[in-house]
């Protein structure tokens, strides 16, 4: 059984360019979560909007008071990893 979860979650990774796992850490396994207490909770936001969000973030014209945590988070994504991402952070049902 854990096997196939193992292979579940590296073919789904691979399937999906950049995983939601490393975000995961704060925003919760299905990103219901408010991030270090701090953050919305962006399960279920548009992709648009996450996609505004994390943009603004690597370049700077986005957030609160902990936008520097997500500077350095999102610094490390190409638009494609953010059209991933966004799409899956979509799907996650709003709490
Ligand atoms: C170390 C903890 C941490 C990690 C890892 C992290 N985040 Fe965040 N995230 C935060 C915090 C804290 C905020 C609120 C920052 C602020 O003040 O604007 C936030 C905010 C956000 C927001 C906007 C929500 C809002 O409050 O406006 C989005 C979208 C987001 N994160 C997506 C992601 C994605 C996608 C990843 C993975 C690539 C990720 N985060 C990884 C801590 C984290």
């Amino acid at each position: 059984m854990k096997k196939i979860v193992l292979a579940t979650l590296i073919l789904s990774a691979f399937a999906f360019g950049a995983s939601f796992a490393t975000c995961a850490a704060c925003h919760g396994a299905k990103a219901e979560k408010h991030a270090l207490g701090k953050s919305k909770i962006i399960a279920g936001w548009s992709v648009k909007k996450v996609e505004h969000a994390l943009k603004g973030y690597k370049a700077g014209t986005f957030g609160g008071a902990l936008k520097g945590i997500m500077k350095g988070q999102a610094s490390k994504l190409s638009d494609a990893d953010m059209a991933s991402l966004a799409k899956q952070i979509s799907k996650f049902p709003k709490p």
